[in-house]
């Protein structure tokens, strides 16, 4: 269930609201080309299992999640739709339980040292710091890591290419994610070719020593 193995290539996760389901392949091909194989498409829009099925089944060389799970109900549909992961806000422990009970990876998000512990427990040792910016960002990160030094983030939530080497810079950090490559505006306008500098922005980024 934990979803370490599946950050071994990129470690920019894009988060994406996706609410033109046409535009989730080509997406997904975009971020590919640039070097980014890893997605989560959050389950907010009415078109979030189609997108990832789309994925799933057109881009196969693209590892697709979903994000922003909340209910364990929502598990199979992932599963049926072919998502290889999931991203949750949060955790709690009928989602931990779901997530076993279907063998799905899962990135369970945590914010405090007690959340962590407890994650980390139940099997997590890849967890979502969430919400990084306003929770502490690069400097909480990289306190926690002396006494916690077994569990391995994924902080998202306020990141911009601004932010983005200070938390990969850090021993503890295995992704960044964040909505900053893919811009709800510029899906919305169908912009591959802008989406694709971003992404590969981020990818030169995280190329830094950690
Ligand atoms: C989310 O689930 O919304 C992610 O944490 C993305 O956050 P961001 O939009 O601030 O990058």
């Amino acid at each position: 269930m934990d979803a370490s193995r599946l950050l071994v290539n990129s470690r920019i996760v894009p988060v994406v609201v996706i609410s033109r389901l046409e535009r989730a392949v080509p997406l997904a091909e975009c971020l590919l080309e640039a070097g980014i194989d890893v997605i989560e498409i959050t389950l907010r829009t009415n078109t979030a299992l189609a997108a990832i099925e789309s994925i799933a089944n057109q881009v196969p060389a693209m590892t697709v999640g979903a994000g922003s799970l909340r209910e364990p109900g929502q598990i199979g549909d992932i599963i049926e739709a072919g998502g290889q992961f999931a991203v949750s806000p949060g955790a709690t422990a009928e989602l931990i339980g779901a997530a076993h009970e279907y063998n799905l990876p899962l990135v369970p998000g945590a914010v405090t040292p007690g959340e962590m512990m407890n994650l980390f427990a139940a099997g997590y040792s890849l967890q979502k710091f969430f919400p990084a910016e306003l929770a502490g960002g690069a400097p909480f990160l990289k306190s926690i890591h002396a006494p916690l030094p077994d569990i391995r983030f994924m902080p998202t939530g306020g990141i911009s290419v601004q932010k983005a080497a200070d938390y990969l810079a850090l021993p503890n950090v295995a992704a960044i994610g964040g909505s900053w490559i893919t811009p709800q505006h510029l899906l919305d306008t169908g912009n591959f070719a802008e989406i694709g500098r971003l992404a590969a922005e981020a990818i030169d980024m995280s190329r830094v020593k950690h």
